[in-house]
């Protein structure tokens, strides 16, 4: 799919990554970097756009000249907070400018990089946003039939022939993949502290509601 050495000039220079948290958005960033064998960087904006918006515009172009020098994956992270200061009552003007930073940004060619932003709150940005990017990914909350394989496949390592997985399966909802990882995590090590590397369906579902619990604290 993606070929290494120099990317041409096609769809793949800027993406736009939108979906809920927890669903491989971060991850296929860095899945990119090494398929490309590239170096990523993440920026992310929330921590960078400071109250004091006269710097995030001098920070903004630090980060920009070095994409010109350094070739690599850039993930702009948190990306809906380039929009969302322009609602919270902040300077309009400088807020402006910040967008207008960015946007230049994007339009300039970069033959050499990749540059990937990712956001949980599509509805923040700006539609002048969206189109400049080549191509807008969608991520979503896995299916039950996604959420069994990324249990499954986190726990290949441990013996899991006993578990009755139709079982499992209604207590999965609502579950990103992210929190799937760390229950699959989380039901091994309790496995292994036990001394087995074997897996009931017990002890999945108990490890599943435990981590719901959490969420709902
Ligand atoms: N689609 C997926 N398939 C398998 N594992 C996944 C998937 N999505 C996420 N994960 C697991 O969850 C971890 C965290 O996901 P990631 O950081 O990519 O989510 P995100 O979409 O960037 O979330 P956020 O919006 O909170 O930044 C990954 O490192 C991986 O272990
Ligand atoms: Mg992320």
């Amino acid at each position: 799919m993606l070929a290494s050495g120099p990317p041409r000039k096609s769809e793949w220079f800027r993406l736009l990554l939108v979906g809920p948290p927890g669903t491989g958005k971060s991850m296929t960033a860095a899945v990119l970097a090494h398929e490309l064998s590239l170096p990523l960087f993440t920026i992310r904006l929330d921590g960078l756009i400071s109250r004091f918006m006269g710097e995030t515009s001098a920070k903004l172009r630090v980060i920009f000249d070095a994409t010109k020098r350094t070739r690599a994956v850039y993930l702009f992270d948190e990306f809906d907070a380039l929009g969302a200061e322009r609602g919270a009552g902040n300077d309009v003007g400088e807020a402006r400018r910040i967008l207008n930073t960015f946007l230049l940004f994007l339009d300039e060619t970069m033959p050499e990089s990749l540059v990937v932003a990712a956001t949980n709150h599509p509805g923040l940005l700006d539609r002048a946003l969206f189109r400049r990017f080549d191509s807008v990914i969608s991520y979503d909350l896995p299916s039950r039939e996604q959420a069994l394989e990324v249990l499954q496949r986190r726990l290949l390592a441990m013996d899991t022939s006993t578990v009755d997985w139709d079982e499992v399966a209604p207590h999965v909802e609502g579950f990103s993949q992210a929190e799937l990882v760390r229950v699959a995590e989380a039901s091994a090590k309790q496995a292994i502290l036990q001394e087995s590397d074997a897996l009931d369906t017990r002890g999945i579902i108990t490890a599943l509601n435990e981590r719901r619990i959490t969420w709902n604290d």
